[in-house]
């Protein structure tokens, strides 16, 4: 039996609906830039996460890079990001001209381990000012941890190295809305953790568009502000320009449509938590668990529903290019998040890196494979993909 990665059209009729009224009505009034229907959506995307502002952006990247041209992060300046993840983080450092700081990642959740930053801010020298300077003299000015495959980092953990190093963090909730963290302070959902945040709503994210989207959330008013003036080419009143920013504006069609579906991602993120269980059932009863690695529930004690919400359900696997190949050929679904790691990445060969520098990356990059999670998943279909990686091992 074929299985899908993924089909948005299992979504249902219903969603469809929603959908289509959504994209209708901005056809019928035709106010296809900002307006009421992209500020409708930033205030229940808020209100959603219980409180913040989210500044609609056109794709999770552009969100990313307009937060850090509005920090004013640029030449001169050093971040830290992990290199086991997808390319568009390390993308927007570059981007703004300042150096890319690589920290390898926890081998058991795939994310920035708060052991491994220490280390790394350990070895930084600070300049004349205070400031940690990396080794080419760039001062450090942030830190972006990815919540990676819709689990969350440690962020209790990152945030005391950080504090104690005097280093703000940016939060990579691009593949996470609607987890939910336990923190020393009270329960936070994923984008507002951190003062700043990101998400991507490209198609295939657990809230995605009907194309191209993303969003900047923060927890300052005025941080807010400065995103919508660089979202609009740092304009207030226009053609007067107060900075130079970019076109980052969400279409005011993806603003209608994400409302639209709003109100469905939390059923839909436990769906795929569901999924999730019924896959760890049908491994075990496969016995394939001293062979197959399911991923890490870091929060799962947390008690909150919302521990992880399954963006992509991630294992490892030995031989693991072999056991996709079967798949393929049993026209199973099956993708590998990532086959390289970013420090290895050909455009960045200048940064000098070679094999061997972040192994725990290295090993998640040759290890990995991703299998259908998406709602609509059908039991049935979960129990054709793990006998096909029953077959493809035994
Ligand atoms: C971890 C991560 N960061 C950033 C992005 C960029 O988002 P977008 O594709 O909307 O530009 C993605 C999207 O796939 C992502 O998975």
């Amino acid at each position: 039996m074929p299985v899908p990665l993924f089909d948005l059209s299992r979504l249902g009729p219903r969603v469809d609906e929603a959908v289509k009224e959504a994209a209708l009505r901005v056809l019928g009034h035709r106010g296809y830039v900002l307006g009421a229907e992209v500020e409708g959506f930033e205030n229940d995307l808020a209100a959603y996460l219980g409180g913040g502002h989210a500044v609609g952006m056109s794709s999770g990247t552009d969100a990313q890079l307009a937060l850090l041209m509005a920090m004013g992060i640029g030449e001169g300046d050093a971040v830290i990001s992990t290199p086991y993840t997808f390319f568009a983080t390390a993308g927007c450092i570059h981007r703004t001209g300042a150096e890319i700081l690589f920290c390898d990642i926890d081998p058991a959740t795939f994310m920035m381990d708060p052991e491994s930053l220490r280390s790394l801010l350990a070895s930084l020298k600070r300049g004349p000012e205070g400031f940690l300077l990396s080794p080419k003299g760039n001062r450090l000015r942030l830190i972006v941890p990815i919540h990676l495959f819709g689990a969350l980092c440690d962020m209790d953990g990152l945030g005391a190295v950080a504090a104690e190093y005097g280093v703000e963090i940016l939060e990579d909730a691009a593949q996470s809305l609607g987890a939910e963290y336990a923190s020393k302070e009270g329960v936070k959902k994923a984008g507002l953790i951190a003062p700043t945040s990101y998400v991507s709503f490209y198609p295939s994210k657990n809230l995605g568009a009907a194309g191209d989207a993303g969003v900047a959330l923060c927890l300052d008013a005025e941080m807010a502000e400065k995103l919508r003036r660089v979202r609009n080419h740092g304009m207030e009143q226009r053609y007067y320009h107060k900075v130079v920013g970019g076109n980052f504006r969400i279409d005011a069609i993806q603003a209608a449509v994400l409302r639209a579906k709003l109100p469905f991602l939390d059923g839909w993120n436990a769906t795929r938590r569901a999924n999730a269980a019924t896959y760890r059932e049908a491994f075990t009863a496969a016995g394939l668990l001293d062979r197959v690695t399911l991923p890490a529930e870091p929060h799962l004690a947390s008690g909150l529903k919302n521990h992880h919400i399954y963006h992509q359900y991630v294992i490892r696997v030995p031989k693991r290019d072999a056991v996709m190949a079967h798949l393929v050929e049993k026209k199973i679904g099956c993708a590998i998040y990532y086959p390289v790691p970013l420090h290895l990445q050909e455009c960045f060969a200048y940064l000098g890196h070679k094999p061997g520098d972040f192994p725990v990356s290295e090993q998640a990059a040759l290890k990995s494979l991703a299998l259908p999670i998406f709602p609509g998943l059908r039991g049935e279909e979960i129990q054709e993909v793990v006998g096909g990686i029953k077959s493809a091992l035994d």
